[in-house]
């Protein structure tokens, strides 16, 4: 995913639009509850009302269950106001969130996908002409989404099968046996890095730098972390800018069938300014990067958190593509994404104001004891996990979802015949942040069969 039209905009840092928005002393909302919210207690010690559950300490410790629970029981459409974003309303019931999702007339994408400043407090004329089509209302948005459709289309996973098979192959042959190693270096960013550079045809040996580029766009700038500052961010993703302008004036010349060709020569996006290609450019790369990448490992790590579960698939390999759905309801790699409301409205009895932001938690949906039995648990043959809302639904359903399967149901049929069993032997640390739910390490070891 991309923040794009959002206040923190990477491409609004772009050279071109010397965008004055956002400013560099800019503290998103996310910042502002990670700077306060180092201690926030468990959700039954908390009145009602001061339960936030935008807090990055709650991912990167584990600790947001309690605070879903809570909410989907007591309040499942929550109201929450703080000088960094204004009103804003956490959605938590499944229900609710898909209702939201598909009314895209009364909830927009438009204002940006992650919380962000008031709709008031944004710069004359919105955030400029840079976004992606994540953050557009049609017609647009599937005059734009329909350019890159394609390279998740049914024909193109069947092409891109063998390769997907042949380097996930090449990646499990090469682990280390009898010693300790970070599976999500390793393997899973590998194995998305490396994805996503054949989907670009960007320059293999350079493929790291896609990993990073994804990273540090929601990186939350803090002192230690994968970003210190605000500039910072802007000086690499001025540097990724840079990259990719040279690569699509040499496909502008040469063709081929990747994505950069496709957003430079496509119908509704080829006069696009340069800027207004990188919007969409980064939807992609942080798309389907930190998503797959994240489930791969929350493969590994779930399975070892229900050993029962890892006994029958480990018996039942055939069950693999019924693991894959389940995996992606448990992970939720991605746990909300935001709209705006476009006017005045109601949502399960409450008073939503025009501007509003809502935030549609597909974390909690895909927890929602209404629909998914004993849902914090993995159950490999769950007969409805292909109901979870970890793609979203409507009009911006997930575009790569049947590629990131095909990538998870690969890597485990490869996994189950070469390995006895890929052993957890510590607790993963994860990603501080409440936008993207990951592991940024789990060390296993793995025995060989
Ligand atoms: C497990 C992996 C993945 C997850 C959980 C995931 C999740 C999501 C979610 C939640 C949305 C927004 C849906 C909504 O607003 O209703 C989305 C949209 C999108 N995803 Fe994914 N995604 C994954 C993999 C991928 C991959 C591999 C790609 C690219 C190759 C990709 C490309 C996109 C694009 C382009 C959109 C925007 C679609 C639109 O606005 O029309 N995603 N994804």
């Amino acid at each position: 995913m991309s923040e794009t039209t959002q206040a923190q905009t990477p491409e609004s840092e772009s050279p071109e639009t010397e965008a004055t928005w956002p400013p560099l002393d800019y503290r998103s909302p996310e910042q502002e509850q990670a700077a306060s919210g180092a201690t926030v207690p468990d959700a039954q010690e908390l009145a009602l009302e001061d339960i936030n559950p935008l807090n990055a300490h709650l991912f990167s410790e584990n600790r947001w269950q309690g605070h879903f629970a809570r909410l989907r029981k007591e309040d499942p459409v929550h109201f929450n106001e703080i000088p960094a974003a204004g009103r804003y309303w956490s959605i938590t019931k499944y229900d609710d969130v898909r209702a939201v999702d598909g009314d895209w007339k009364t909830f927009s994408s438009a204002g940006g996908i992650t919380l962000g400043p008031p709709v008031s407090a944004l710069p004359a004329g919105g955030l400029g002409p840079v976004s992606s089509f994540i953050s557009m209302a049609p017609p647009r948005h599937g005059e734009q989404r329909s350019t890159v459709r394609s390279v998740a289309a049914p024909k193109n996973l069947r092409n891109v099968e063998p390769l997907i098979r042949e380097r996930t192959i090449a990646v499990l042959e090469g682990l280390p046996e009898g010693e300790t190693f970070d599976w999500v270096d390793t393997v899973s960013i590998e194995l998305t890095t490396m994805m996503l550079a054949t989907l670009f045809d960007f320059p293999f040996e350079d493929r790291r730098k896609l990993t990073r580029w994804s990273d540090i766009v929601f990186a939350i700038p803090e002192p230690g972390g994968l970003i210190e500052t605000m500039e910072q961010k802007r000086e690499e993703l001025t540097e990724c800018v840079r990259y990719f302008e040279r690569l699509w004036e040499l496909r502008r010349e040469q063709p081929g069938d990747d994505l950069v060709s496709m957003l430079v020569h496509g119908e509704a996006t080829k006069d696009m300014p340069t800027a207004a290609h990188l919007g969409n450019l980064l939807l992609l790369i942080v798309g389907g990067n930190d998503t797959t990448r994240n489930t791969m490992s929350g493969s590994v790590y779930g399975l070892n958190q229900f050993p029962d579960q890892y006994d029958k698939l480990i018996a039942n390999p055939e069950l693999v593509p019924s693991m894959v759905p389940e995996i992606i309801r448990w992970q939720t790699p991605l746990p909300y994404m935001r709209r705006t409301a476009n006017h005045d409205c109601e949502i399960g009895g409450k008073q939503i104001l025009a501007n509003d932001q809502i935030l549609m938690w597909y974390l909690s949906a895909n927890r929602d004891e209404d629909v998914f039995d004993d849902a914090e648990n993995i159950d490999i043959e769950r007969h409805n996990a292909d109901r979870h809302l970890s793609f979203g639904y409507g009009i911006h359903y997930c575009m790569g979802s049947r590629l990131a399967e095909l990538q998870l149901r690969v890597l485990w049929e490869e996994i189950l015949p070469r390995f006895e069993r890929i052993t957890v032997e510590d607790e993963p640390s994860r990603t501080f942040s409440s936008f993207v739910k990951g592991y940024t390490s789990l060390p296993v070891n793995v025995t060989r069969k």
